[in-house]
C-alpha cells in the first residue's frame, strides 16, 4: 500500500488535533508553542476588562460582548466553575481582545491584576419564591470577597456591579473600598439599565410606538416598589390614562418577578 506523503501526514495531524484538542491550559506549562508563547499579548491600545462570574447566564453573553468591543484589548474571565470551556469558546472569536481564563479563588488575584474595568455578575440569580432580600445573604458575601480582591490588585479600576440586589451590593462594595481607602464614587457603578429598558418596552407597547424611539426615566432603587418610572417625563411626550399609568407602574416595578414566574412555568401570569 502506498504510504501517505509528509504533506498528507501533516494534514492528517492537523485534522486529528482539531478532533482531539489537547486539554485547555488556563495557566501553566505546555510543550511546543503554547498560547502564552504567542505574540499577541493584548498590547494594543484599549481597556483591560475582567468579568467576575463569567460562566453564568449573564457572564457568558457579557464576555462575548466584551470580546466584540473594539475598545477592549485584554479580557479576563473569572469564575469558580466552568471558566475553561467559556474561555476557549470566547477566545476563538476573530476580534482583537486577548482572552484569558481564571478558575477559582486561588486565581482571583491574577484575574484582577492590572485591570481597568471590573464587571461583576457573580452570584446567584433570584429563584422562584426568593425575594431580592433572600439574595442579599448569598450575594453580599461573594461581592465583598471580590471587592477585597479589587482593592488589593486593581484599586483604580472602574467597578461595575450587576449582582443583585444592586441596591445593596453597591453599598457593600463602597464599604469595602472605604475601609482600605480606595473608594471613589465616580468609579463604582451599579447596573440598573434593565429597568429603563423594560420601561421603554412596556410604554412603547401601550402607546403603539417603536421602543427605540421611547425614553422613560426610571429613578429610585432596583427592586419592586423602589423602582420609580417617571411616566410624566416620557419622551416623546404623551398622555397616559390613569388605568395605563397603574398598569405600567406595576409592570415596570415587577418586570423581574414576571421573568422569574415564567421561568417557574407560570405562563398564565403574562
Ligand atoms: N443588575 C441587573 O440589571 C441584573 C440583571 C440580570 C441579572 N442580575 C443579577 O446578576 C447575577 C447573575 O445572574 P445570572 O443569571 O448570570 O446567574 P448564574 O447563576 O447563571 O451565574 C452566576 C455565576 O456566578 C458564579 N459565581 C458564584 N459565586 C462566585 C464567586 N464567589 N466568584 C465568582 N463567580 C461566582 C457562578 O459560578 C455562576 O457562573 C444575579 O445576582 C442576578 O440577580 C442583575
Amino acid at each position: 500500500m502506498q504510504q501517505p506523503t509528509s504533506g498528507a501526514n501533516q494534514r492528517i495531524a492537523r485534522i486529528a488535533a482539531h478532533l482531539h484538542p489537547p486539554t485547555l491550559q488556563i495557566e501553566g506549562e505546555s510543550s511546543g508553542l503554547g498560547r502564552m508563547d504567542c505574540r499577541a499579548k493584548g498590547g494594543s491600545p484599549g481597556f483591560k476588562v475582567a468579568v467576575l462570574g463569567a460562566a453564568g447566564g449573564i457572564g457568558q453573553p457579557l464576555a462575548m460582548l466584551m470580546k466584540i468591543n473594539p475598545l477592549v484589548s485584554v479580557l479576563h474571565l473569572y469564575d469558580v466553575v466552568n471558566t475553561p470551556g467559556v474561555t476557549a469558546d470566547i477566545s476563538h472569536m476573530d476580534t482583537n481582545a486577548v482572552v484569558r481564563g481564571f478558575l477559582g479563588q486561588q486565581q482571583l488575584e491574577d484575574a484582577l491584576t492590572g485591570m481597568d474595568i471590573v464587571i461583576i455578575p457573580a452570584g446567584v440569580p433570584r429563584k422562584p419564591g426568593m425575594t431580592r432580600d433572600d439574595l442579599f445573604n448569598i450575594n453580599a458575601g461573594i461581592v465583598k470577597t471580590l471587592c477585597e480582591g479589587i482593592a488589593k490588585c486593581c484599586p483604580k479600576a472602574i467597578v461595575n456591579l450587576i449582582s443583585n440586589p444592586v441596591n445593596s451590593t453597591v453599598p457593600i462594595a463602597a464599604e469595602v473600598f472605604k475601609k482600605v481607602g480606595t473608594y471613589d464614587p465616580k468609579r463604582l457603578l451599579g447596573v440598573t439599565m434593565l429597568d429603563v429598558v423594560r420601561a421603554n418596552t412596556f410604554v412603547a407597547e401601550v402607546l403603539g410606538l417603536d421602543p427605540r424611539e421611547v425614553d422613560v426615566p426610571v429613578v429610585g432603587g432596583h427592586a419592586g416598589v423602589t423602582i420609580l418610572p417617571l411616566l410624566s417625563q416620557v419622551k416623546p411626550s404623551c398622555s397616559l390614562t390613569p388605568t395605563e399609568i397603574d398598569y405600567l407602574t406595576d409592570r415596570i416595578q415587577n418586570g423581574g418577578t414576571e421573568v422569574v414566574e415564567v421561568i417557574r412555568g407560570n405562563w398564565s401570569d403574562l
